[in-house]
């Protein structure tokens, strides 16, 4: 068995398998209701606990389908109402759920959580999000490319904004599946350097640019998300809408991308902030793909996690 926490923490091959299990998977089910099995299910007989405490809509609801497509059960648990939000150590809370459940995904705040939580465990542990990073996001984003434009290695992806838990997964994508990257916001939102230390030292070019137009010359990828996520305090609301602002993905700056650019969000997209309605509805935008391949990068993440 093995946890899925972070995409730097795989290696590169193991990566490839999951990503071409899932393309396998989606493909197989072909158009069959989406709340039938798979003819495969790996998963019959287990149960998956998915904890969450922060809000949660594709996460939540792709982990559930995943997990009953592929014949397992699931139960959803809010972080608040277990005892854990109660005081209960995590090491308590891992040593007690291995006793009832065949693997967990966590959504929480601090990392600790997810590492003291998979520490204890005698069971799989997959990360939904954390403050630092959302490594299932980007699996699916990686496989929304290859389905829109083969291969991502030696492309160049321009990240437009904050630094945040997305864009360092996406980082740690770069010095994975070896393509190059942009990042284009204020300085005081840049991304950890140890995240862009860790694809420079994969051989990724990574670029830190405060020009959003400059960034995205020459672009076979624009990708933005929210201005503020769930970790950041609403009292910074406005300073960061004040610095973000000049980053905001409309069409005048997807038009110095490449012409057959992609533009991704991995959602909730705030309309008119961080991306117009012109750019998430228009002819550039896999949004929508993105979010049904959470799905299927998952279910290859489930799988690889009890099968390796
Ligand atoms: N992209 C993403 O993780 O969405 P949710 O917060 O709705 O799960
Ligand atoms: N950066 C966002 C991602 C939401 C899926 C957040 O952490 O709120």
């Amino acid at each position: 068995m093995s946890n899925f926490l972070d995409i730097y923490k795989a290696d590169a091959a193991e990566l490839r398998g999951i990503l071409d299990q899932a393309h396998a998977m989606k493909s197989a089910r072909g158009g069959r209701p989406k709340g039938t099995p798979d003819d495969e299910e790996p998963l019959a007989g287990r149960m998956v606990a998915l904890i969450f405490e922060k809000p949660s809509t594709r996460t939540r609801v792709s982990f559930d389908m995943g997990v009953r497509q592929m014949g397992g059960h699931s139960m959803v648990l809010s972080g608040t109402e277990m005892q854990l939000g109660h005081g209960e150590s995590i090491a308590d809370t891992a040593r007690v759920l291995s006793r009832y459940v065949d693997m967990i995904m966590i959504r929480t705040f601090d990392e600790s959580v997810l590492l003291e939580l998979a520490e204890y465990a005698d069971v799989p542990v997959i990360n939904g999000l954390t403050d630092r990073t959302h490594p299932c996001q980007i699996m699916a984003d990686i496989m929304t490319f290859e389905e829109h434009r083969g291969s991502i290695a030696g492309k160049k992806v321009a990240w437009m904004g904050d630094g945040n838990n997305v864009c360092a997964s996406f980082l740690h994508a770069a010095g994975q599946f070896g393509f190059d990257m942009t990042f284009a916001g204020p300085q005081s939102l840049d991304p950890e350097p140890e995240f862009v230390g860790y694809a420079r030292k994969k051989g990724s070019n990574i670029t830190i640019e405060r020009d959003a137009k400059k960034a995205v010359a020459g672009a076979d990828l624009v990708v933005t998300d929210t201005w503020v996520s769930m970790h950041d305090p609403t009292s910074a609301r406005e300073r960061r809408h004040n610095l973000l602002r000049p980053y905001q993905v409309n069409a005048e700056l997807m038009a110095h991308a490449k012409e057959d650019a992609l533009f991704m969000h991995c959602l909730p997209a705030h309309r008119e902030e961080e991306v117009t309605s012109e750019v998430m509805d228009g002819p550039h935008s896999v949004v929508f793909d993105e979010a049904e391949n959470r799905l299927h990068a998952q279910k290859a993440i489930m799988r690889w996690c009890l099968e390796s």
